[in-house]
């Protein structure tokens, strides 16, 4: 159980890294440099932005070498670069992908939509990194489906305290 919990935080921590860093980097120009859909609104809006998906992004990376590094000290499971780089910029790609659907839904910015706010950036990192590395993903989460439901359901809590607290310290504009 413990075993499956570490293993499960471990194999996230680039995502976990790369989404609220996305927070205290963000600003500046929005991806969608502020233009809007066929159906009148926004393409992803202000939530979304260079800064925070290259400096987020940055910040999973980082981490990820550096447990590449730690894993044979802790004899945890190691990362290839590609699983890395895919988990940390796939996080916030999925993200990315939630606000457009957002918008399209006519939520607006920072709306809140419970589970998919929470799992936008879990689904991000698995399809990347799936997609570009197949062998590690089924290695280290297709064959440990106890690793996935652990990552699904312990997700929406991190998510929701690490919220709470970007909202305490004023970092975030609503808490969830
Ligand atoms: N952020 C950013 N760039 C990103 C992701 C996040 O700048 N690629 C920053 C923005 O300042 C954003 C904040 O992090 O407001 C919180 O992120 P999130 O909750 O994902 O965005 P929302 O503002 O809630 O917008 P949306 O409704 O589109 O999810
Ligand atoms: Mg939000």
């Amino acid at each position: 159980m413990l075993e499956v919990i570490v293993t499960a935080v471990w194999l996230m921590l680039p995502a976990y890294i790369s989404n609220p860093t996305a927070v205290v980097f963000g600003g500046g120009t929005p991806i969608d440099f502020g233009r809007n859909w066929k159906d009148g609104r926004r393409v992803l809006g202000d939530g979304k932005t260079f800064r925070g998906l290259i400096g987020g992004t940055a910040c999973g990376i980082a981490a990820g070498l550096i447990q590449m590094r730690l894993s044979p000290l802790l004899s945890l499971s190691n990362f290839t670069l590609t699983a890395v780089v895919a988990l940390s910029f796939g996080a916030l790609l999925g993200d990315i992908v939630k606000s457009f659907f957002k918008r399209r839904l006519g939520y607006g910015r920072g709306a809140k939509l419970p589970l998919v706010d929470q799992l936008d950036f879990v689904a991000g990192a698995w399809v990347l990194t799936y997609a570009l590395d197949p062998q590690w993903f089924s290695a280290n989460f297709l064959s440990s489906p106890w690793v996935m439901v652990t990552v699904l359901v312990l997700t929406p809590i991190f998510h929701r305290l690490t919220n709470i607290f970007g909202y305490r310290i004023k970092l975030k504009k609503e808490p969830w």
